[in-house]
């Protein structure tokens, strides 16, 4: 049987942009700690913490609904550092890329997602 090429590139295009979050990630060199969510983190999470890009759509790799404060609020400050600078499952490592001090001054960032 001839393997379905409209569904391997289907496929393809699917998973592509996915994997592609994760890469060419930039390291944290300092400054505006907003800005970098901005250039590594909204690529999955979105601009506003809620995995969507700015038409509404679910991001590919977005892990957690940031802006969901009844989930959010049950999460630790230290879960959600240690997470960021270990990784889990598709969310990357940043432990090459920003120290636990960085980290520690992006959660504000990310609880501000839920406070309304
Ligand atoms: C390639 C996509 C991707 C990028 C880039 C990314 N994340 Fe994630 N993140 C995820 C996914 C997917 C999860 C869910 C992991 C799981 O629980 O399986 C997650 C989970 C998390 C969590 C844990 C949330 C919880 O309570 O379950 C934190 C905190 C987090 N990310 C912070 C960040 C920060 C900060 C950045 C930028 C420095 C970032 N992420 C960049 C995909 C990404």
């Amino acid at each position: 049987m001839r393997p379905p090429i409209l569904l391997t590139l289907l496929l393809a295009a699917v998973s592509l942009p996915a994997s592609d979050a994760a890469k060419n990630l930039p390291k944290f060199e300092g400054g505006d700690i907003h800005k970098y969510w901005m250039d590594a983190c909204a690529r999955c999470h979105g601009v506003n913490g809620n995995g969507r890009d700015n038409n509404g759509s679910q991001l590919p790799d977005n892990g957690f609904d940031f802006t969901d404060s009844r989930k959010a609020n049950k999460k630790k400050d230290s879960d959600w550092i240690k997470i960021t600078l270990e990784g889990k499952d598709k969310m990357p490592s940043f432990k090459d890329k920003m120290t636990q001090a960085d980290v520690e001054q992006m959660i504000p960032i990310m609880r501000k997602f839920s406070a309304k």
